[in-house]
């Protein structure tokens, strides 16, 4: 291996893991590339429990893969049902924390009876397979038993962060056409109330196909119940019953589907199915987070985003793990909560992003220092490339240099971690996220294709399908064959630069496309810019992301104002809040910035490399010859270091 820092799995650590040694990841990753049907198949079949066996592993048209057809299967029997059957009944499932400070410790027979009784509700309300529900709730255990009882009965369900607007809640209700909607009165957040109710009433507003709203109390409060449509959860009792079994479902039902950025103004709504999904999160639960029954795990990310769906819900579910839930922020009522919570609850694996590291870093050391951390034994990192000076605080200051760190990357289309250390078998270089995982053929490649060779740029690219993978997008299967399939046939396109280096590891550079990275989340140009269309005063807008010291990048915007407004601090706040209500509170755009005209190409479109360029290092440079108006750049420029 080259000289750079590298960091081997630590010798205690790798005697008890799962996958231990370089030798045991290279026997696996060969077993999966050279007979991949039968690598899958003997792992469906050893680490799922079935109704009905499965009788072909792959069935390959590209794009559209079936993994697992002919066979019969539920994610909640998986999460709950075998468990009981296997010794886990009185473990405990989820640890919860509530904002203010109220505990829960749910075992696998607390949450299974839990499930069982809401799904039995649904179901006697009529809802039942090929449904589907919008989930939009706090971080608290009713929403893990929503997407369970969902799952129960093959109820499609798509969960809508909490952050999300009205206007953006309304567009996943319509796109997906749900019949049904789970909610709360509200969740805590930073010691508020986050009024969730609310917000659904305002989406529902013309809503022609919800025909139940069900609402969990949580913060109590105010809250406008509409007669005939909405229902408090715990009114329906009367309905629940003990006994609600799994529905059997094809291994290809659809799960969920989740809506995220893509490169146009429309949200794209990511499917997921049943039986590959539920194998793809199960088996990384232990190659990545070397899953073993005693342990505490506690994914930090919210179940609105992917990272909640696969890591908090289905894969430890599924691999029978125990899992804290915390309803919060992290810094309420202090910057401790995290740290303290470890200490409380004994966590021992803790999976996080580089920005709310970079955002705890910030406080100082005293806020960990402060709390016993020895029960840690393995850290994760997810959302964007770790920067050096995070990854050596998170070793470290939270680690004591003990616990190796895997950087895990994904997208919410790979349903699960494509690339990552096996913590007891791959050395780490801080900053790449190591090697694929099994069954993964991951390749840098250029415009036609072709390998670019080692530590040269590319485009990251899986060549062959795996179980976890999207299926299609909700409603639209041209934009999922358009998105990912059609720059390079058959093969998939993650919208990832990535660069190969001597030892085979992989550097992910970031997005190739108008995608932006905002505290590990995804936002797309498009988007903010036609939310700001939208706004009366708005003639033309362009987005770009900024290199930002805590969240990666920061929303920044180019305006042009119509006729008869001009600009003044006022009218950019407003801008500003107009975006948080039309997508959600974390789209906030850093900056706006006023110009006359925005700088184009002849054929008219916005060449935002120009304004990203000039965000990131004031200046430009690179070809400008196509451009229509050279002086807008200038005034640009110039504007920027009146500012300065
Ligand atoms: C994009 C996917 C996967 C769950 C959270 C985000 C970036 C994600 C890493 C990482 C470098 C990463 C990529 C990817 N990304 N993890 N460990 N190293 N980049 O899910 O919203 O679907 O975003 O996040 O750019 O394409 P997402």
């Amino acid at each position: 291996m080259s000289n750079e820092h590298v960091f081997a799995p630590p010798a205690a650590f790798a005697a008890q893991a799962h996958v231990n040694g370089i030798d045991a990841y290279r026997k696996l990753y060969d077993q999966a590339a050279t007979a991949p049907d039968q690598f899958w198949g003997d792992l469906a079949r050893k680490e799922l429990s079935w109704f009905q066996p499965f009788d072909t592993v792959l069935d390959w048209q590209p794009p559209f893969a079936k993994w697992f057809s002919g066979g019969k299967i539920n994610a909640s029997y998986n999460c709950l049902d075998r468990h009981l059957n296997e010794g886990r009944a009185d473990k405990v499932a989820i640890a919860f924390e509530g904002e203010p400070g109220d505990e829960r410790q749910i075992t696998y027979r607390e949450l299974h009876r839990l499930v069982v009784r809401f799904a039995s509700i649904l179901k006697a309300r009529g809802h039942q397979a090929g449904d589907r529900a919008i989930i939009y709730m706090p971080m608290i255990p009713e929403a893990v038993v929503a997407m369970l009882a969902c799952a129960r009965l093959g109820i499609t369900h798509s969960v809508v962060f909490g952050g999300f607007s009205a206007e953006a809640l309304k567009a996943r209700v319509e796109d997906l056409g749900a019949q049904l909607v789970l909610t709360a009165d509200g969740g805590w957040r930073r010691g508020k109330k986050i009024a969730l109710k609310a917000t659904v009433n305002e989406a529902l507003e013309d809503c022609t196909t919800v025909r139940d709203v069900i609402v969990y109390h949580r913060t109590g409060g105010e809250v406008n119940m509409i007669e005939g449509r909405d229902h408090w959860w715990h009114e329906l009792e009367h309905l629940a019953s003990d006994d609600c079994p799994a529905v059997p479902l094809d291994s290809e039902h659809p799960l969920f589907v989740l809506y995220t950025s893509g490169t146009t103004g429309k949200p794209k709504g990511i499917l997921h199915t049943t039986a590959g999904y539920l194998l793809h999160t199960t088996m990384t639960m232990k190659w990545v987070f070397d899953l073993k029954q005693s342990d505490v795990y506690w994914c930090t990310a919210d179940i609105g985003w992917v990272t909640g769906h696969s890591y908090i819900v289905y894969g430890p579910l599924s691999a029978g793990a125990t899992s804290v839930l915390y309803e919060g922020a992290p810094d309420f009522p202090q910057y401790d909560r995290w740290w303290s919570l470890i200490a409380k609850y004994k966590v021992n694996t803790f999976y996080t992003s580089p920005t709310a590291i970079r955002a705890l870093i910030k406080q100082g050391d005293h806020w960990p220092k402060a709390h016993d951390l020895s029960s840690l034994r393995l850290l994760g990192s997810v959302g964007e490339p770790i920067n050096p000076a995070a990854w050596n605080w998170y070793h470290h200051v939270i680690g004591a240099d003990r616990c190796p760190i895997v950087d895990t990357w994904w997208q919410t289309e790979t349903g699960g971690i494509l690339i990552a250390p096996m913590p007891g078998a791959v050395p780490l270089k801080p900053g790449s996220g190591t090697l694929p995982m099994p069954g993964i053929i991951a390749e840098v490649v250029d415009v036609h294709g072709k390998p670019v060779g080692e530590n040269r740029e590319g485009f990251l690219v899986i060549k062959r399908p795996w179980p976890g993978m999207l299926r299609t997008l909700w409603g639209d299967p041209e934009r999922y064959q358009e998105a990912y399939w059609s720059r390079l046939p058959g093969i998939y396109f993650t919208g990832d630069a990535a660069r190969r280096d001597q030892d085979g590891y992989f550097w992910v550079l970031g997005r190739v496309d108008d995608v932006m990275n905002v505290s590990g989340h995804r936002l797309s140009t498009m988007e903010v810019e036609s939310a700001l269309v939208h706004h009366p005063a708005v003639a033309e807008a362009a987005v770009v992301g900024k290199p930002h010291e805590i969240t990666g990048q920061a929303v920044v915007c180019f305006v042009s104002l119509k006729a008869g407004h001009w600009n003044h601090e006022e009218l950019g706040k407003e801008l500003r809040a107009w975006v948080a209500k039309e997508i959600g509170s974390f789209a906030r755009p850093e900056e706006i910035r006023f110009t006359e005209s925005l700088p184009k190409t002849r054929s008219g479109k916005i060449m935002r490399r120009l304004l990203r360029e000039l965000v990131t290092s004031n200046t430009v440079s690179g070809d400008v010859t196509t451009l229509e108006d050279l002086g807008v750049l200038t005034r640009l420029a110039a504007q920027n270091d009146d500012e300065a």
